[in-house]
């Protein structure tokens, strides 16, 4: 058998849209690295200083977000994303006393299932070959079993014939996401006057001289980039409208990432988004 991180990278890699990815446990970098070349953007959680250090020379690519944190907080920095994994246990090479905890996993997988897509993945490897590992494996197994089947598909992959090896739980979290407008403040710049608005996207009013009215993301017929800064949306009169990202905060930046995601997901356009102008200009 391959190494189990292998599988579990092979598992991910033959599940398609994959957009947002969040590991959970960034450690030395290497799941990052490959999150990183398969998804647009990468939330990658860890409490060490050092391992994010570490994993930045791992994984290079400017669609990484790295948060020094535990990932018990990971609804406080991700609105939303299509895979996750957590590889359980301690740094490889580093302090063997700081180790992935089951409380702050399963909060942290608690506040995942709510802010997931649908569909989405969540991988999770487990090492029960040393106590505390066994231990954090029968606590998350327990927690995993419980979940509704209707809403969740659980899977396990292990071997049988050898004892303690570690092992792949995953969620499969079913279902398709309900199309919701975005809240969506920002500048909108129409021949050489910008506009600042601090209303919804959904229903601004009149705007000097162009009207735009209850644009929803779903009504938009596309949205491209202008250039590295700008991005330009066409609304459904067909006309355009151009928004000036480095204006724009990088929570609000996420929604709008999300919004121009689902409309060229609509449109059948699947080319690399240019997400690193959002880290950019932030
Ligand atoms: C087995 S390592 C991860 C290996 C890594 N994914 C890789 O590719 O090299 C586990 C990591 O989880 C981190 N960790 C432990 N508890 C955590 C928590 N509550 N939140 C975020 N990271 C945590 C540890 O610091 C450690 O670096």
């Amino acid at each position: 058998m391959k190494k189990i991180v292998e599988v579990a990278h092979k598992f991910i890699a033959e599940h398609q849209d994959l957009d947002i990815a969040v590991d959970f446990t960034c450690g030395n970098g290497y799941d990052t690295k490959f999150l990183s070349e398969c998804c647009h953007q990468v939330y990658a959680f860890d409490i060490q200083e050092g391992a994010i250090a570490k994993a930045k020379t791992i994984a290079q690519r400017s669609n990484i977000e790295w948060i020094l944190d535990d990932h018990a907080n990971v609804d406080q920095h991700v609105g939303a994303f299509d895979v996750g994994v957590f590889n359980l246990g301690y740094l490889p090479g580093g302090d063997e006393s700081i180790t992935t905890n089951a409380d702050s996993v399963i909060t942290a997988l608690d506040k995942a299932l709510q802010i997931a897509h649908k569909p989405a993945l969540i991988i999770i490897v487990l090492y029960p070959g040393f106590e505390h590992g066994k231990k954090e494996a029968k606590a998350i197994e327990a927690y995993v079993e419980k979940l509704d089947s209707k809403h969740y598909d659980v899977s396990i992959l292990k071997l049988l014939n050898r004892k303690d090896a570690p092992y792949i739980i995953s969620i499969d979290v079913k279902g398709e996401d309900e199309a919701v407008p975005f809240t969506i403040p920002f500048h909108l710049i129409i021949g050489d006057t910008r506009y600042s608005l601090s209303k919804t996207f959904v229903e601004f009013n009149k705007l000097d001289s162009y009207d735009v009215q209850k644009v929803m993301y779903k009504d938009l017929l596309s949205v491209t980039y202008v250039d590295q800064k700008r991005l330009s949306f066409t609304l459904p009169s067909n006309d355009t409208v151009t928004l000036d990202t480095s204006m724009v905060k990088k929570e609000v930046l996420k929604d709008i990432y999300m919004c121009m995601y689902l409309v060229r997901k609509r449109n059948g356009i699947n080319e690399e988004l240019q997400s690193e102008i959002q880290l950019e200009n932030c």
